[in-house]
């Protein structure tokens, strides 16, 4: 029937009810639903496919496509795809709703143990984020994070417990001698130094093993106390033993690592008003990241954000064009300051300082 009547070109005066090009979406879905209740996964899939693709003229699917068509695969047991589904609505800004998730968290669960991390992750964010403490990992995190559980390893081994600046030597030493690690060291951390004052409240998103928020740690102490750092890290896995690195620098009381997207954290409200943000997550979603917390930024903010220019976040730099005072520094990234470091050359690398 939707092949038979196509959608009717802008302009064109529809007939009968709810005939407008925009409302044929609603054929659509009421047709994915049915395919969904018959138990017709792939002619819901294919409904979607053909609408996302726009053939016959149809218009792009919505949320009700999407939801419709991952209880669909859901229904028909195609976890995979009802995983991609979710992905596919998410990257196109569609927000799927509680059943979709419902549908995903039960894909997982079939998954015979190949989404572990993803689904642990993201109940520990929800338990977290809910005040309650998350259940334990499913396998030892070191299993999860290999290098970042060595790098625990490591610093539990070369530095004396409650000696935090031996804990961040130890770190430094390890990607020498180890691993390198993408952190901000070096003269990424005297950038950071640089802009504390004195009780400074900090938000890290992009936590990783907790190097820099020990190095914002250490300068708020040499400021004369205060302070605090509160890191957010989509890893679970990492921010587990970013935790465990931080305790054991003694600094447990004055870092907080939340585990979860940033995004969520913001939008939980949950994160007060920070003197200081700190971008070192994904250059792609600086920009979004600022824009949902801008309004609880105070005035006198500062706002540092790493590898602005390589690999580079452009929609970030013209966000905040004109809008803050920006000064970009050209750094190295942290052991990699040549071609004999890096093992090539090496990439100019930049903070902008907003
Ligand atoms: C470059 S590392 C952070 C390094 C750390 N700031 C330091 O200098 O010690 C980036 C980290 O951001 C995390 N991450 C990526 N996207 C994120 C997001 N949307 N929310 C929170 N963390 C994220 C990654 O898992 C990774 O551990």
């Amino acid at each position: 029937l939707l092949a038979e009547f196509p959608p009717p070109a802008p302009g064109e005066k529809a007939a009968g009810r709810g005939g407008a090009p925009g409302n044929f979406v609603f054929a659509v879905n009421a047709t994915v639903t049915a395919c969904e209740r018959a138990g017709e996964w792939p002619a819901a899939l294919q409904l979607l496919c053909d609408a996302r693709d726009g053939r016959n003229g149809w218009p792009r699917p919505d949320l009700l496509t999407y939801n419709a068509t991952i209880s669909a695969c859901t229904r028909g047991q195609r976890w995979q795809s009802a995983l991609d589904l979710l992905q596919e609505a998410r990257r196109q800004q569609l927000r799927p709703g509680a059943a979709a998730f419902s549908c995903a968290a039960r894909a997982c669960g079939h998954g015979g143990g190949r989404f572990q991390s993803e689904v642990w992750g993201a109940v520990a964010w929800a338990y977290e984020a809910s005040g309650l403490r998350p259940p334990a990992p499913p396998v030892p995190v070191a299993e999860l994070a290999r290098k970042q559980a060595s790098v625990l390893d490591f610093v539990r081994r070369q530095a004396p417990q409650g000696d935090l600046e031996a804990v961040l030597s130890a770190m430094r030493d390890f990607a020498q001698q180890r691993e390198w690690l993408k952190v901000a060291g070096g003269a990424k951390a005297r950038l950071l130094e640089a802009v504390l004052r004195p009780g400074d409240v900090v938000l890290e998103l992009g936590c990783f093993v907790g190097f820099s928020a020990l190095v914002a740690v250490q300068r708020l102490r040499r400021l004369g106390g205060g302070g605090r750092v509160i890191s957010c890290e989509l890893d679970a896995a990492s921010a587990i033993i970013a935790r465990e690195v931080i305790s054991w620098a003694g600094a447990a009381e004055e870092v907080q690592v939340r585990i979860g997207l940033a995004s969520d954290w913001i939008a939980s409200g949950q994160l007060g008003s920070p003197d200081v943000l700190v971008l070192d997550h994904r250059g792609a979603r600086y920009h979004e990241d600022l824009a949902a917390i801008e309004e609880s930024l105070p005035r006198s903010a500062r706002v540092l954000a790493d590898n602005v220019l390589s690999p580079g976040a452009p929609l970030f730099l013209s966000a905040i064009d004109g809008r803050y005072a920006i000064a970009i520094h050209e750094v190295d990234e942290f052991m990699r300051a040549g071609p004999a470091a890096a093992g090539g050359p090496s990439a100019p690398k930049q903070l902008a300082f907003a």
